[in-house]
Parts: C-alpha cells; structure tokens; sequence
C-alpha cells in the first residue's frame, strides 16, 4: 500500500489497508477534494456514460445522472442498527448480531471492487476545525459518490493534518455491489438491484454499505454518519443530531432569530429553508436566510442555550414541484455546478421535472432514457429525482452558517403531511409537551421513502428512519436534554398539508409560511398573544399578519380547528408507538396523553376560537 505522506494516522492506514485487501479494487485513489479532481472524474464520468454534461450555457458546470430504475430512494427496509445488544436498536430499527451482521456481509464484500478504483474520501462534516464538527473517510468504488460527497461535504486533504496520529473519525465503508470481471463492459449505473445493506454499528461507530449508488444509501456523511451514528456519540456527550433545517428569521430592526425545524424526508425542510417572504414582509424588512436544510447537530452553550450548525455544505434537494414560484432560491442554487439525478433531459440538454413550468415541453427523455412526451402519462422525472447544489450558491444563505460556534436557537418547529386533524400551527405547554407533540408526529408517506405513499405512519421528531439507537431513549434523552437547559427552544407543530372536502390544500404554504413563522418568533421574544386549545397554544387570527393575503377569518378557524373525535382518536393511535415502544417510553409521555384526552373530553366537539361553549359531555 502507498500511503500519501499526510496519512500519519495508524488507525486510518491500518483500516485503509485492510478494506482494500477486503475488496480487492484494481488501484486505490486518494481524494484531496481539489477542484482538478471533481473536474476530472466528472469528465471520465461522461465518458462512461453515467453523466451527461449539460447546456453550459443553460446549465454550466452541470450534469444529469440516470440510476438503475431499482436503485432510486433510501431503502428502510434494508437498514440495520448493528448494537451489541438487540434492545439498544430498539423495535423501530432493523437488528442483527454485528458478529452475525459482519460474517453475512464479508463474503459480499470480498472482491466487490474488483475491476473498479477504491477511493478513499477524507470529509468533514462541519466547517473544517469546529469544536462542534466531526470527521469521516468514506472508501468508495463510485465516482459519482466520489463527486457529490464533494459538494454535499468538505472533502479535503487538510483533514489528515487535522486528523493527525490519533484523531477520531468515523469509518464509512461503501461499495455499489458490481464487480467488474476481466473484458466485462460497464453499466451507466453499476449497482447490485437484488442485493441491499445499508449497515451501522454504533459501538464501533462504523458504518458499512452495500449495493446501492443513491443518495442516503451511499453519500454516507449524511443519513448514516450525520444522523444515525453521530446521534448515538451525541448522546454520549450531551448534544444532539437532528433531521432539521436551520433559518434565521430578521425582523425589520434587525433582530435575528434563529429556528430549527424537523419536517419528515419530502415534507418540505428545503422550501422551507429558503422561504422567500411576501412582499409586504420583504417591504418592510423581514428576511429569511439559510443555515441548513436536511441535518442540524445542536450542543448546549455555557450560557445554558442552544447552539446549531448544519454539518453539511450543500443541498441533495427534490427535484419535482421545485419551481420559481414555489423555491427561487433552490432554483437559482441549482442554476450551475449541479448533479442532476433522474430528472427528465430536454432537447436543448436542459433539465426538466414534474412541477417545473406549468405546461411540460412537447417532447423529453425521461429519467429511464426513454422519449417522453406529455401523452406518456408517466412522470418524465422520478418522484425522488434530486439535484445536488452547493450551499454556497444558495442568494440568501445566512452569514454565520460557517460559524465554527453555531447560531443560537431559539424555537423547534415539528410538522408532518396531515391532510386532516392536525391544525396550522400549535405551541407546546412546555418543553415535555412538546417532546410528546414530536414524538407523535405523523405524516403520509412520500416517494421519499419505502412504503405506501400516503398512508400515515409515526415518525418521531422526524427521525423515525434516523434513529441509531432505542427510539424511547431517545425520547427520554431529549426530556433530559431540555431540563440541563437554561433557557430552552420553544416547541411548535405546524401542519401545511391540510386538505378541504375538495382535497385542496387549505393553507396556501409556501412564502405565505412566514405569517405563522412570524407568530413563532413573536411568541419565542415574548410579545404574541395568543389562545389556549386542548392541545396547545394557538394563535387567534387576529394574532397573524395578514397583509397581502386574502384569507378569511371562517377559513382560518377551519383550519385551526380542533376535532374532538378526530382528536380523540388521533392521541388513542399513539397508543400503538407507545405499546411498541413500552419498555423504554419515559413515564413522563403517558401523562401528558392522559392530559391531552381529558382535556379533549372537556371540550366542544369542535373546537374553534368562535365556537360557542358546548356543554362538557361525560358528566
Ligand atoms: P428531504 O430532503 O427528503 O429530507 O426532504 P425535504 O423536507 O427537504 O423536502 P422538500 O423541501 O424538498 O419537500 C418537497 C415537497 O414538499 C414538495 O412536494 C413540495 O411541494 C412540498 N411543500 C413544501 N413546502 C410546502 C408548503 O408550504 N405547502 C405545501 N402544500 N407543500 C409544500
Ligand atoms: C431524506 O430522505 O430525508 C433525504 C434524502 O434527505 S437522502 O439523503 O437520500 O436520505
Ligand atoms: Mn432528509
């Protein structure tokens, strides 16, 4: 093995050489995150067919990537928590022996490299040097990984200065699955369609995956370094890994709030992230910059307050319903040096999907390859086409969101896709309501993710497919989090999925999100009035801003309405997490569903800021 000469690390060179003998690759390549290497292996890229370059001057510096139609999305279903113990993964994760685990994945990695380059990718997740950052070596045989690992993180060859002889790192071990035999001819995207293994295991802090090419299953500095095993040290050392987006909220004098908000994959974290305020805000002097969109890891201070930074440096943002309208910013970020992956290609080597313009163009070739034309009545994108776009580009990017020390926050927000029940936006009692309120959270299903698309399943805070260990620790480890603090975040739940008995989304979202963003900030520095429900605090209309939108008073109190039915049976299915979860489930949250439910029972059966009092049924 040559090491370069920086490699001083034992452990990095023995864990390298090792790997290497394991799988076997033709060369091992080492990255030094230059931008004369993402050039270079963009261009081979090309040559192999796996990118196409597109319109410099539509879309300079771009490329579009087509996956195996098999290998699309984050496969849940084929995650493992490799814990010692089968408790600590808890009944939300996939478990198995890592001894077990191990001997069942080595023989698929010997010689899984075979024909192809391992390269060795040092990265940090956090600006580089960070008391809050953490650093990883992915060993990858994809040069697409290779690339996007590029933008999405810092790839660079200081990281073995920083390192040095006995830095901790994180070792990610990735191969697509497709070896290549002598005189075999590549496909454009080499995976392995039948055999998946996206593996973690938290006492080693390793993580080892396998057959997959996309997103979460292969840039491993997100999903399964950022939130699952870095959430298992972060609970070791007293802070937290998130599924958040990171804003920053200015109010016409200048003031700045800083919010974090937990939307499940597809719900909306990026639109939210870059919202783009309404002209009467913007007028007045209301702006909204960007610190994250998918991943905030948050420590305490000594002030006893909450710090965050995004660990990531760019965005893998959906593609379909991205448009100027609904996201400028991600628009413009994505306008050059961006990694298209299964978006549709037009005629004039653009990119299109589904959402885009309001009229699709007349002829495209859809993200399979073939023609497509409006007649097709297929979607010409995939439903989780994604663009990978540095931060960087993002116009309204927030100054401090290189901040070695982080910005202070001030509010969580949690919202899922809730057609019906949940309203507009709530408060949480108190810190433990509002770990109840997350660790409840539902949401309908999106292409995002394995499953059925639109069924409602829980996902706490979230994280339900994130967690690295017991999803009741976890909820008891955010209970102790909140009580070592001085002055706690907020807690908030919103909804912008509610539908009419037309399925017509209610709330128009989007930019006209800042009014309930502006209640929040107004709540969290102490001058927004507001009312109390069954289940939180709410604000009365009379508490948004409405300027420039026409939204009526009756419509609103649709939308904030509180079933009582709906609502009893609502909290009655979060029996079944509870149940499933019950060794573990800190007292603290069955309280609070007795609270809520008698607090339901003394309620209208439709409770509304103008309903009148009905009488308290049960009595
Ligand atoms: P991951 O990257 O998968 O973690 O997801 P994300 O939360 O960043 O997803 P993203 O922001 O890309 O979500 C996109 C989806 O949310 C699209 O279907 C949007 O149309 C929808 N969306 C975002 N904001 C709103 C909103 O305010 N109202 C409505 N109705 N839909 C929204
Ligand atoms: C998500 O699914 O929540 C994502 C995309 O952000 S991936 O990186 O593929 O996990
Ligand atoms: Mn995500």
């Amino acid at each position: 093995m040559n090491f370069p000469t920086n490699v001083k690390h034992e452990k990095v060179r023995n864990w390298v050489a090792e790997m290497v003998a394991l799988c076997k690759p033709d060369q091992v390549y080492w990255c030094d995150g230059s931008k004369t290497e993402y050039d270079r292996l963009c261009e081979e890229m090309v040559e192999a067919g796996t990118f196409i370059r597109l319109n410099p001057e539509k879309r300079p510096g771009c490329f579009l990537a087509r996956s195996d139609p098999s290998d699309v999305a984050r496969v849940e279903d084929r995650t493992f928590i490799c814990s010692k113990s089968k408790v600590d993964a808890g009944p939300t994760n996939n478990w198995k022996d890592p001894k077990e685990m191990k001997e069942e994945l080595i023989p698929l990695f010997d010689g899984c490299m075979k024909g192809r380059t391992m390269y060795v990718i040092p990265f940090s997740m956090g600006p580089i040097g960070s008391h809050i950052s953490y650093i990883g070596i992915e060993l990858t045989d994809s040069p697409y990984v290779v690339v996007n690992m590029h933008i999405m993180t810092r790839v660079s060859s200081k990281i073995w200065d920083v390192l040095g002889e006995d830095g901790e790192f994180v070792p990610a071990l990735h191969s697509i699955g497709a070896p290549l035999e002598p005189g075999q001819k590549d496909v454009t995207w080499p995976c392995n369609p039948t055999t998946k293994y996206i593996v973690h295991f938290p006492e080693e802090r390793l993580i080892w995956s396998y057959g997959s090419g996309y997103g979460g299953n292969a840039l491993l500095g997100k999903k399964c370094f950022a939130l699952r095993i870095a959430g298992v040290i972060a609970r070791e050392q007293g802070w937290l890994a998130e599924h958040m987006l990171i804003l920053g909220v200015e109010d016409p004098k200048g003031e700045k709030t800083y919010v974090a908000a937990a939307f499940p994959s597809a719900c909306g974290k990026t639109n939210f992230a870059m919202l783009v305020p309404p002209p009467a805000f913007q007028e007045e002097g209301w702006k909204v910059t960007t610190v994250g969109d998918d991943i905030a890891w948050l420590k305490p201070g000594p002030d006893g307050r909450v710090y965050a930074i995004n660990p990531e440096a760019g965005y893998f943002g959906v593609a379909p319903g991205t448009n100027f309208e609904s996201n400028p910013n991600a628009m413009i970020s994505c306008a050059k040096n961006t990694i298209f992956t299964n978006v549709a290609l037009t005629d004039d080597g653009d990119v299109w999907w589904e959402g885009m313009t309001k009229t699709p163009p007349a002829h495209l070739i859809d993200w399979k390859g073939n023609d497509w034309t409006p007649e097709t009545g297929q979607p010409a994108a995939h439903p989780n086409a994604r663009f990978t776009a540095p931060a960087h580009q993002n116009p309204v990017i927030d100054s401090d969101w290189e901040n070695p020390n982080g910005v202070l926050i001030e509010a969580f927000i949690f919202g899922g896709r809730r057609s019906t029940v949940v309203p507009l936006v709530y408060q949480a009692f108190n810190w433990t309501y509002g770990v109840y309120l997350a660790a409840t959270m539902g949401s309908e299903m999106t292409a995002a993710a394995f499953g059925q698309v639109g069924k409602v399943r829980r996902d706490p805070f979230a994280m339900l497919p994130f967690a690295g260990y017991h999803m009741a620790s976890y909820f008891n480890y955010w209970l102790r989090f909140g009580r070592q603090l001085a002055y706690p975040p907020r807690i908030f739940g919103v909804n912008w999925f509610r539908k009419d008995e037309n399925g017509k989304f209610i709330w128009p979202g989007f930019g006209d999100n800042m009014r309930v963003l502006k209640w929040v900030v107004d709540r969290v520095k102490g001058h927004a009035p507001s009312s109390e429900s069954p289940i939180g605090w709410m604000p009365r209309y009379e508490d948004l801003d409405w300027r420039g939108l026409d939204f009526s008073k009756e419509k609103f109190n649709e939308l904030m309405a509180i079933n009582r039915d709906q609502w009893v049976e609502e909290v009655m299915s979060h029996e079944e997490l509870f149940a499933k979860l019950y060794d573990r489930l800190p007292k603290e949250l069955i309280f609070i569903r007795e609270l809520i439910l008698s607090s339901l029972w003394r309620s209208p059966e439709k409770w509304q800021f103008q309903a009148e009092v009905a009488a308290v049924p049960g009595e």
